[in-house]
């Protein structure tokens, strides 16, 4: 037995994907309520990012700036400041640039090519927004659409990445979308299938609206697709250090030309500082993979009266106001880790 041949039948798949989207798709609010201003925000922020961890975000940046014009209008320390936690601070940045190009645009981007002259803007996320919010016919090939494709297709190639395997499957993604009566919904249903069913480890094959259509649940084995070329990982560490003086805690700013952490604030690495200081004690280890990199970072604890060497990078921020200034997710977690444990030393039972 085969599968009907998928691209040949790309109506039926439309339609049988399209009543399974319209009954099980999660609410979420760019869906319930959406605008162009909203799909953009939601997809820069899906940029990289699970819906879970977005919800919260979408709503308070919406109240802080609730269109293209408010947020045209805002200063970027405040928008880095409102995307901190989420991380990939370079779509903040992007996204306001994007703003300001929207608003002084005339004409207005329509197509996906328009779209994608914007800061910020790749294909993935230039269909995304051209299909949902002008309907054009252009397929939006993220991670989970590829797990989809290559699973209904068999396609047992061993890609280098999902960037690869999308260019490849391009084609195919577009067929599928032709004629779809709504394209936005079309891309949304095959994010969702892919987030909700079809997923990495253990796909719900008896859940799938489009199993008949799919050759490799014929096989058994959709789980062990798509195939990544195995690429051997790098591993790195950064010392960093953490020094506290008088109610104030050093940090390092990223320099504002930074790519990926302009205007951030971290830990400061040892490397600055022009001391000993993997002499110091170790007081925090952290390991995390990031694409093919294993990265551990490790704080060491300096004495109160360390010598800071003159550095235009380093600055003293008050404990109390840390929350004032824009740290990355991992640094504020660590900080945080850090200034807890020391209170419970301090006043054990608090
Ligand atoms: N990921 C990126 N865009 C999405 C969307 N509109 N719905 C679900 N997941 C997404």
């Amino acid at each position: 037995m085969s599968a009907p041949d998928v691209i040949r039948n790309h109506r039926a798949f439309q339609a049988a994907l399209g009543r399974w989207y319209e009954q099980n798709h999660r609410k979420l609010p760019w869906r319930t309520q959406p605008s162009l201003y909203r799909t953009v925000v939601s997809e820069f922020m899906l940029q990289q990012t699970q819906v879970n961890t977005v919800l919260p975000y979408f709503d308070a940046w919406m109240k802080q700036f609730p269109d293209f014009e408010a947020l045209a209008a805002a200063d970027e320390d405040t928008v880095v400041k409102a995307w901190e936690g989420l991380g990939y601070y370079r779509r903040a940045r992007n996204l306001l640039a994007l703003a300001r190009a929207y608003v002084d645009a005339d004409p207005k981007p329509v197509t996906a090519s328009e779209w994608q002259a914007l800061p910020g803007v790749g294909p993935y996320t230039a269909a995304a927004i051209a299909s949902i919010s002008h309907h054009e016919e252009i397929a939006v090939i993220d991670g989970n659409v590829v797990r989809i494709l290559t699973r209904i297709l068999d396609d047992r190639t061993a890609y280098k990445d999902a960037s690869q395997a999308a260019r490849q499957l391009v084609g195919q993604a577009n067929q599928l979308i032709k004629g779809a009566s709504s394209p936005g919904d079309h891309n949304q249903a095959m994010m969702e299938l892919g987030a909700t069913v079809c997923t990495r480890g253990n796909p719900l094959c008896p859940l799938c609206p489009v199993q008949a259509y799919c050759r490799s649940h014929l096989t058994g084995e959709a789980e062990l697709l798509p195939i990544f070329a195995k690429r051997n990982t790098v591993y790195r560490q950064i010392n960093r250090c953490w020094l506290e003086r008088d109610g104030k805690l050093l940090l390092q700013k990223a320099p504002s030309d930074s790519a990926r952490l302009a205007g951030m604030h971290e830990l400061p690495e040892g490397r600055l500082l022009k001391c000993d200081y993997d002499k110091a004690p170790l007081i925090l280890s952290k390991k995390r993979g990031i694409a093919n990199e294993l990265i551990e970072e490790r704080i060491y604890a300096l004495a109160g009266d360390t010598p800071v060497p003159d550095s235009p990078h380093l600055l003293w921020a008050d404990i109390d106001e840390l929350d004032q200034l824009t740290l990355s997710g991992p640094h504020r977690r660590w900080v945080s880790e850090i200034l807890g444990t020391r209170k419970q030393e301090l006043f054990p039972g608090a």
